[in-house]
């Protein structure tokens, strides 16, 4: 079945090969994926409460991989596995896990080195992450996730808010968050931490 699937502001379209990994053949507008996409989110953080992480643990690739399988592993094939082709935003494809690593050494250096306050350490790490963009689609809510993990199982603080709102509509908190990023991309972390917690 042919689907159409309407994209919001600031989210990447997926290529034909990609639509094809869609595991659920019912699925055929996009608040339907939506859907079937935040259950099995759901599922995948009530995997991760129940699991002491280490820093060690965390920030190594299989765990980034893993973490995004968990997230999407029953609605798209790809889940887990990094991208194929190259889009608008995030580093070439031949370059994902290299880059991915250099970040992956630097966040664990922060951590052991307080590099600077839990909160800066999480969005930041989230925040360089999404601009490697490792994975076809579902990257936001991933990077979203792995920095509350962060505070969470890290610091043991509590997670963070993102604007207290479905970031996936087409909404004011999601105009602020694009914009945050962006801000965050032009070199200021700070719009995009107060909005981590409002
Ligand atoms: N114009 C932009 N410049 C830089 N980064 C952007 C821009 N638009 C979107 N982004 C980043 O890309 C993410 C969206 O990527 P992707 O579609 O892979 O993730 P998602 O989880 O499906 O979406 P979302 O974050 O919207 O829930 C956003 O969360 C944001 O961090
Ligand atoms: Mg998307």
């Amino acid at each position: 079945m042919e689907i159409n699937l309407e994209y919001h502001y600031g989210q990447t379209p997926l290529d034909e090969e990609e639509k094809q990994g869609l595991l659920i053949a019912s699925i055929a507008t996009q608040g339907e994926l939506d859907e079937f996409e935040q259950q099995n989110i759901e599922q995948s953080i009530q995997w991760l409460w129940m699991r002491p992480l280490k820093p060690e643990t965390i920030f190594t690739e299989k765990f980034i991989r893993e973490v995004h399988r968990k997230m999407y592993g029953q609605v798209w094939r790809w889940a887990g596995n990094f991208r194929k082709t190259n889009k608008n935003l995030g580093v070439d494809r031949w370059v994902i896990s290299t880059e991915l690593k250099v970040l992956l050494e630097d966040a664990l250096f922060w951590v052991n080195n307080n590099s600077w306050p839990p909160d800066e350490m999480a969005v930041r790490f989230k925040h360089r992450l999404v601009s490697i963009r490792c994975f076809p689609n579902g990257n936001g809510r991933h990077s979203r996730l792995m920095a509350d993990i962060i505070i969470e199982k890290i610091f043991k603080q509590p997670v963070f808010s993102w604007g207290a709102s479905d970031l996936i509509q087409q909404t004011e908190p999601r105009t602020t968050y694009i914009k945050a990023v962006k801000t965050a991309d032009a070199g200021d972390i700070q719009p995009l931490l107060s909005f981590a917690r409002s």
